[in-house]
């Protein structure tokens, strides 16, 4: 099970500020549980992970099932909430080279950008392989995977010829809302839902993540599995629940001025994770003038370039450091006899021991500088991992965003920039 450590920021706070914070984490959670606050319209993903198999991850488990043997690449479509949660998975799970491994299609993301480059390289990524595609998008209506689908459905069309294309596109939406539910309608698609009450950003344990995962590799049962097992775990009402303590310290610092708060990890593949979790954060508390900035750091390429700026810039960050468990498979330093390296002092020691010394070292080193530090120890990386770590975050901002007085399901903001760019390109009624 995921624990937090928060021992690391009571340079700043003290144990009395915690203790008086119990009852507004108390508040919130119970307002979120209970749907009695701002956007209660929107917290069916509360109750999404069960232990028992549902038919929909049945059809999602026969649905990859068909991708896996007929597609030698897959394309999702979507953007945002529609599009993180999927990657920041497959990224961590298969590695940010999951598509060198040949024994899963290739999967890749399209529609979340506007970028000419990007997109001739996935043609030429999808040239002379047999491919299917997933649209994932609430509204149906979103501008960047709409222009993706259309040219991905031509694709496919040319290539297979109407019919055949059609059993090659999935389509996961609204049930009953959205352009793309009716062109999944009409062209007959096989069609997986986005509950009404689930907002794009805390859609991941919906087919949203499911089925990419599944294509990739990764049991949806497993991720639920442990998503059902944290919804249960992370349900306790005191400091011994690790979501209360990391939402309680967070808004703590918060109200010491630490506006930023960077979500570090000593993985490469969990980069994408971080991205996740920026858009979770970002869009659910940054409104009304508030909101902690979410920032992202890779440990340790990172220390080379945004060290500098934690270690002595302005005062106004704290770090969530996200660990997991040593790898069981160690690979350790070997001896050089001419040691012009001067790396013979490491020989025996294995990568990993090094990473904990460059954790340990960096730990003391930006406690030490003002840069009080929250660590989430999470557990071997693992399918199961996976679920539990998308839950106690989910469950985390939800409760955060309500101590912060913010409605976590809304983002009213992301309107602004779309109608500029419909009244630049025309679109009618802009
Ligand atoms: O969290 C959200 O609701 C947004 O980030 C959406 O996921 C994003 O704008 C994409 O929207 P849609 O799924 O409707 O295409």
């Amino acid at each position: 099970m995921i624990s937090v450590d928060i021992s690391n920021i009571w340079g700043e706070i003290e144990l009395n500020d915690l203790l008086k914070m119990e009852k507004d984490v108390f508040r919130a959670h119970k307002t979120l549980t209970e749907g009695r606050g701002e956007g209660n319209d929107f917290i069916g993903w509360l109750n999404l992970p069960t232990f028992e198999m549902t038919e929909e991850l049945r059809r999602i488990k026969a649905a990859a099932r068909k991708i896996r043997e007929t597609s030698d690449a897959f394309v999702v479509v979507g953007i945002g909430g529609s599009y993180l949660g999927p990657r920041a998975a497959i990224e961590l799970i298969k590695g940010q080279n999951h598509n060198l491994n040949e024994d899963d299609p290739q999967v890749f993301f399209a529609g979340n950008n506007l970028s000419t480059a990007a997109w001739q390289d996935l043609c030429k990524q999808l040239e002379g392989k047999d491919f299917s595609i997933n649209i994932i998008s609430k509204s149906g209506t979103t501008t960047e995977p709409a222009i993706a689908t259309r040219a991905l459905k031509w694709m496919l069309e040319r290539k297979y010829g109407a019919e055949k294309a059609k059993e090659r596109i999935f389509v996961t939406t609204d049930p009953n809302k959205g352009a793309l539910r009716q062109m999944a309608t009409e062209e007959g698609y096989e069609t997986f839902v986005i509950p009404p009450d689930v907002g794009g950003r805390y859609s991941v344990l919906t087919a949203v993540g499911l089925l990419p995962m599944a294509v990739a590799g990764i049991d949806p049962a497993e991720v639920m599995l442990g998503a059902a097992q944290a919804r249960k775990d992370f349900d306790e009402r005191s400091f011994n629940n690790p979501v209360w303590l990391y939402a309680a310290a967070r808004n703590l610092l918060y109200q010491r001025s630490k506006k930023i708060e960077m979500l570090c990890c000593y993985e490469p593949d969990f980069k994408c994770f971080g991205g996740w979790w920026q858009q979770l954060f970002g869009e659910s508390e940054g409104k009304d003038g508030k909101g902690i900035f979410p920032a992202t750091a890779e440990f340790t390429a990172d220390l080379h370039s945004l060290g500098q700026m934690i270690q002595q810039g302005e005062r106004t960050l704290f770090e969530t450091v996200v660990r997991f468990e040593p790898p069981r498979r160690k690979t350790a330093i070997e001896l050089d006899w001419k040691n012009l390296d001067g790396l013979n002092y490491l020989e025996g020691k294995t990568l990993d021991f090094v990473q904990e010394q460059a954790f340990l070292g960096t730990l003391d080193a930006h406690v030490d500088g003002g840069v009080p530090v929250i660590l989430v120890q999470a557990g071997d990386v693992c399918d199961r991992t996976l679920g539990e770590l998308f839950y106690f975050f989910e469950l985390a901002c939800g409760i955060s965003a309500y101590m912060l007085g913010v409605n976590p399901f809304n983002q009213p903001g992301v309107e602004f920039y779309k109608k500029n760019m419909f009244h630049l390109l025309g679109k009618p009624g802009y």
